[in-house]
């Protein structure tokens, strides 16, 4: 798919690497539709992109509602005229082992709600997301491409229960859809970041980070135009289809 002209939708676009595939999407000449909680990241992101000459706009939709969802993507159908790209990337974190030990007793748990809420955002968001995506590019009758930003956490990571699941499920998720999906010209694709540099990584402690990057094979964390890279490539190569892209300097977990 060539990019100029066409109108890319990034859950998350408000900040880190959802608004910097926003800004390369915007510089190849696509138009944007951000999808984000924050009013002011929103205006900032999108008045970003407007600089590249393009149409932008930024929607307040939690991904986890699904009335908001569809109603954000009715705005956007009579906003830009359709859906060519969708990129489910927002997300969050609630770190925590399934159980803590210390001294040979349990001294603490994943709770349900650590759990919940990152299963919300991070794969019933991105299910309501595609699924309300998809059906608008069918009845269009134009293709497109959607995008679910997974992590390398997905082959499985030590206090990630909650966002391993969701991560795995998300690239499982692009997978089926490649097949379902695939006859009515729609194709899609997940991309799993390494460590990339970005507030999510803000809450980490310096000493915990400073470990990791020892343990990255390339010695540095990724820029957020690097996973950017990776969703251009997708929506360009029209013989790829829901394979996961990993961008993680060499680092498995
Ligand atoms: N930064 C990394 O190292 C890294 C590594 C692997 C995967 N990822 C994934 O990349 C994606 C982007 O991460 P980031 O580092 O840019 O994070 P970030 O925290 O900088 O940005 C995430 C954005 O998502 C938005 N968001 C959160 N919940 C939302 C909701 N319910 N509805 C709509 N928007 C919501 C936030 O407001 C924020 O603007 C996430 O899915 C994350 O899991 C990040």
């Amino acid at each position: 798919m060539q990019i100029a002209g066409k109108t890319v939708i990034i859950t998350g676009g408000g900040r880190g690497i959802g608004r910097e595939m926003a800004k390369e999407f915007a510089a190849r000449g696509a138009n944007i539709a951000l999808f984000d909680l924050n009013q002011a990241d929103l205006d900032a992101a999108s008045a970003e992109c407007r600089a590249a000459g393009v149409q932008a706009r930024g929607y307040l939709a939690n991904v986890t509602q699904e009335a908001t969802v569809i109603a954000a993507m009715d705005a956007v159908v009579a906003d830009f005229g359709g859906i060519d790209v969708l990129v489910n990337n927002a997300g969050i974190v609630k770190d925590g082992l399934l159980i803590k030990v210390k001294d040979g007793a349990v001294v603490g748990k994943m709770t349900l709600d650590q759990w919940q809420a990152v299963i919300d955002i991070n794969l019933t968001g991105v299910f309501l997301c595609g699924r309300e995506a998809a059906e608008r590019m069918v009845r269009r009758g134009q293709g497109g491409v959607i995008i679910n930003i997974s992590s390398i956490s997905r082959y499985g990571n030590a206090g990630q229960s909650n966002y391993v699941a969701a991560k795995a499920g998300i690239a499982a998720m692009a997978e089926t859809w490649a097949k379902e999906l695939a006859r009515y010209g729609i194709r899609t694709g997940s991309i799993a970041p390494g460590y990339t540099r970005t507030d999510i990584l803000a809450a980490m402690r310096p000493e915990i980070l400073e470990k990791l990057t020892a343990q990255i094979p390339l010695r540095r964390l990724g820029d957020v135009s690097e996973i950017a890279l990776a969703a251009l490539f997708i929506v360009e190569n029209d013989f790829f289809t829901g394979r996961c892209i990993d961008v993680d300097g060499g680092m498995r977990v």
